[in-house]
């Protein structure tokens, strides 16, 4: 049987290491800290999809809305074998001991931004974990599965060196506990990696979110798109700066309503409901509720006009038991910091959320080269991928279901097209490496990062702003790569240098655009 290397241990990953498994496969899984630290586990509002294959018109619904929300730029195909497939993929998850919130005999279904419909299935407001749950649980029952975890993977490993038309042959990976450089034989890899959030100051995302699958697939020849798309999640909870926490859309969808300083005073002055006092209606006639472009937008500029460091979100007008049953996650973090769901006005801000650009993969999940060709044997799935679903902005909880549709995907190409052909891999390069002596310049140099993305290539840009950062960029990259060149690798350089590489990227597609569209937003082209 195949061996095959996860690179992950989020939803993408452990939904396609289950299919291989069942298929006979022999399956690696790596992943960087604890397996349950990854995004999905932080996934808070749900996962959309209609249930009922015979309901034709929600399906339509699903897919008008994402269409929309993707600013013209979805790939049509794609969001309609997504939307077809939800069904059945969610079935998969329940099989596998998910449980999503019940109403009798029915699931409960929430609505988010953009959504014309409750159409989404959760669990409470701590839906990722427990998909997380299940999926962990069913993974380590498996004998064919091998987790490993505290294992970065660094680069991948070329069939032949610097050509790769001839595909990939494993890893080079770093183990955090022994601090040692390991070469992993693979017929396929699946990469599955998340996103890159630790790029900006503010994010929701976790520590490992450093693009790090992205990076080594384009150091080994596989083509990035759509990087400039980078959604900003309008409400992360402010009152604890140092560590922003996700309030989850669905609170929205559930009636609360953003208002900025002066809308809060005049709406606690009318006694009549927050909704028309709120500043996103001078953005959309949908308020609070309009997709996240727009809404994480009119935070930004009204927060840049008032110089207030976030808006609030109202909820002291909605039915409070409701609010109790199905958010107990974000209510016992509010208590913890002297705050009262259902009460106190809550400071948000936007934060760096989800990337909706990434490697560019066909319908099956492989990954393509420059010349449109697939890269043999290298897979990616799950936020890392750029299938084309999200267009140029992605629809609240379409991620978890594009995840499970294309691990399923690219797991069943790889089964129906599997290869035994493994070779002998080479260790890494250790000869002259030193020890790094010194992190305190990567501390330094990944600081002015973070604060050139924030501030030059944020939700709202301009061509002076993208081209300064470009500079800086081109400035740590070089640096970097000093280091890189005589130092035996550590965690804090593998992700300094990957976050650099998806940072040019990001860059060099906004330099590039010439409209805007969904996500990305420069004030030069207004
Ligand atoms: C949220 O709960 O607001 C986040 C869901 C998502 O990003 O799709």
């Amino acid at each position: 049987m195949a061996q095959v290397v996860v690179i992950g241990s989020g939803i993408a990953g452990l939904f396609a290491a289950l299919r291989l498994d069942k298929a006979g496969h022999e399956v690696t899984i790596i992943t960087k800290q604890r397996p349950k630290d990854s995004s999905t586990n932080w996934a808070q509002g749900g996962i959309a999809g209609i249930l009922d294959k015979t309901d034709g018109e929600g399906k339509q619904a699903h897919i008008a809305d994402t269409l929309a929300a993707g600013d013209g730029l979805c790939n049509e195909e794609v969001v309609r074998l997504v939307v077809e497939e939800a069904g059945d993929r969610i079935r998969d998850l329940l099989d596998a001991g998910v449980e999503f919130e019940k109403e009798g005999e029915s699931f409960h279904l929430v609505k988010e931004g953009g959504h014309t419909a409750r159409r989404i299935l959760h669990a409470k407001d701590a839906t990722g974990a427990e998909i997380e749950r299940a999926l962990t649980r069913a993974v380590s029952a498996s004998k064919r599965i091998t987790m490993r975890p505290h294992t970065l993977g660094v680069d991948l490993i070329q069939r032949e060196h610097r050509n790769p038309k001839m595909g990939i042959k494993g890893l080079w990976c770093l183990s955090l506990d022994s601090g040692k450089m390991e070469a992993i034989p693979a017929d396929a890899i699946l990469i599955a990696t998340g996103g890159c959030g630790q790029l900006w100051e503010r994010t929701t995302n976790p520590s490992v979110a450093t693009g790090d699958g992205l990076a080594m697939a384009v150091r080994a020849g596989a083509a990035s798109k759509d990087m400039a798309f980078f959604q900003f999640h309008p409400t992360a909870l402010m009152a604890n700066n140092k560590k922003p926490f996700l309030i989850t859309e669905a609170l929205r969808g559930e009636g609360g309503v953003l208002l900025d300083s002066l809308g809060l005073q005049k709406y606690r002055m009318s006694g009549s409901k927050p909704d028309s006092f709120s500043f996103t209606l001078e953005f959309s006639s949908k308020g609070s509720l309009a997709t996240r472009d727009i809404v994480a937008r009119a935070c930004d500029q009204k927060m840049k006009i008032t110089g207030a460091d976030n808006v609030w979100l109202v909820t002291d007008h909605l039915d409070n038991v409701n609010l109790h049953k199905n958010f107990p996650t974000i209510e016992s973090r509010l208590n913890k910091l002297g705050l009262s769901l259902g009460k106190d006005p809550l400071p948000v801000a936007p934060a760096a959320h989800y990337m909706v650009g990434g490697l560019d993969v066909d319908t099956d999940g492989r990954v393509l080269m420059e010349d449109g060709n697939a890269m043999p044997g290298l897979y990616a799935i799950g936020e890392v991928a750029c299938t084309g679903m999200h267009g140029a902005n992605r629809l609240a909880s379409n991620s978890l279901l594009e995840a499970v549709v294309f691990a399923n995907k690219a797991s069943e190409h790889f089964i129906e097209n599997s290869i035994e052909n493994i070779e002998n891999v080479p260790n890494w390069r250790a000869e002259g490496m030193q020890e790094l002596e010194e992190h305190a310049p990567l501390v330094r140099d990944l600081e002015t990062l973070r604060k050139t993305m924030t501030d030059d290539v944020g939700i709202v840009r301009s061509f002076r702003r993208l081209e300064r950062a470009k500079r800086m960029l081109d400035l740590l990259s070089h640096e970097v790569d000093l280091i890189w060149h005589r130092s035996l690798p550590t965690r804090e350089l593998v992700e300094l240098r990957n976050l650099i590489l998806v940072a040019t990227h990001i860059t060099e597609d906004a330099l590039e655009r010439k409209e805007n569209k969904g996500l990305h937003w420069n004030k030069d082209l207004i």
